[in-house]
């Protein structure tokens, strides 16, 4: 789907003002709720703001991308033009900690500059901390999308780019859980929001769109990629201080890889906005994370994982030069850190902790 990018110079938004967030919110909720024009008296009423203040708040919402009608019956937004952005006033409870790009590099990067800039003063507000609430940095579209291995990963509109940084004092050894626990909370939301998309409800043919997981980190509906997880991370010695999960998921964005697939050619118009998506997403992802150490990770994991039991081919992408081969068998279980265990032809266990598996 390809949208037109809003008439914003800025690229990069983040509100700090509660205030905004929430008249955007509220102005949004009244507008969305009415199939009518909405009298400016009313919305300027129900806001608890001057028309003046009103009339500018609505130049920014159009500025920003939503196609906001003004007639002498007052504001309209038309359903079906409706941008569904993922800017922090879309974003319920989340707004505050939700720094909003309509395009950029890649998240990775700006969520890492991020954290790195604003240390001080994320402590000073609670932000920062081992019990920390997670923060999320978001691109409408990304130039220099990447995934696993340095590779490319597309990132037209339409689609969800994000990175969750969360300060932790982790060890190394378990911090393979992490993307696990994003991975699977995101395919146990999905099943929620799409009905049939479980790979269990799709009989008789499970392998056309069930949603599922294939190690290491992938998302899968069928046998195509539907998503991806990444994880870098800052580390001191052997402790993870500081944790960046990127996610990308194709949402109604057109996908040119045929290994590739999106929601809405699967699912059509029963695809929920992608602001509903990352709203239940966020809340599941929430609860789960405020055990540090993730032990429901790898139990979840489980449950929605298509590589289990299977028959497996490892490769070693950085090794290939090197002359080191992976490894084929079958993948048995998965260990405390996310590793993959596979047992060999010949009987033996090979204990994968990364990789790309076939
Ligand atoms: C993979 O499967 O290789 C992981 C893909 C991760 C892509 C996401 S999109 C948001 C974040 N920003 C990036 O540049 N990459 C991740």
């Amino acid at each position: 789907m390809e949208k037109k990018p809003p008439n914003v110079n800025q690229q990069f938004f983040m509100v700090n003002n509660i205030l905004v967030i929430r008249h955007r919110a509220k102005a949004l909720d009244i507008l969305r709720s009415s199939s009518k024009p909405v009298p400016i008296k009313t919305l300027a009423g129900e806001l608890g703001i001057t028309r003046v203040a009103l009339w500018k708040l609505i130049r920014k919402l159009e500025e920003l991308g939503y196609p906001i009608q003004a007639n002498r019956d007052g504001y309209h937004l038309p359903k079906e033009h409706d941008p569904d952005l993922l800017c922090p006033w879309e974003l319920g409870p989340y707004g505050s900690r939700i720094e909003w790009f309509f395009k950029t590099s890649s998240t990775m990067e700006e969520a890492k500059k991020f954290f790195r800039l604003h240390t001080p003063s994320l402590q000073k507000n609670r932000m920062y901390g081992p019990d920390s609430k997670p923060f999320y940095t978001i691109a409408e579209t990304q130039t220099m999308g990447r995934g696993r291995y340095q590779r490319t990963w597309e990132s037209p509109l339409g689609g969800i780019y994000l990175t969750i940084s969360l300060h932790r004092n982790v060890p190394l050894t378990i911090v393979g859980r992490y993307p696990l626990l994003a991975g699977a909370v995101l395919v146990e939301t999905l099943h929620t929001l799409l009905p049939g998309s479980s790979p269990a409800s799709f009989s008789p043919s499970p392998a056309i769109h069930g949603i599922s997981l294939k190690w290491p980190n992938d998302i899968l509906a069928g046998k195509r990629k539907l998503g991806g997880i990444l994880l870098d991370m800052e580390v001191e010695g052997d402790m993870v201080t500081g944790i960046h999960l990127g996610i990308g998921l194709n949402v109604r964005n057109r996908v040119r890889d045929p290994n590739a697939v999106s929601l809405i050619e699967l699912f059509g118009h029963f695809v929920p906005t992608r602001r509903e998506i990352l709203l239940q997403y966020f809340r599941r992802l929430e609860r789960a994370l405020k055990e540090p150490y993730l032990k429901t990770a790898i139990p979840l994991w489980k449950r929605f994982s298509s590589t289990l039991g299977k028959p497996v081919r490892i490769c070693f992408p950085e090794g290939r030069r090197a002359g080191i081969t992976g490894c084929t068998g079958i993948a048995v279980d998965l260990g405390s850190g996310g590793e993959l265990i596979v047992q060999t032809a010949d009987g033996s266990i090979r204990v994968v902790s990364h990789g790309d598996c076939y």
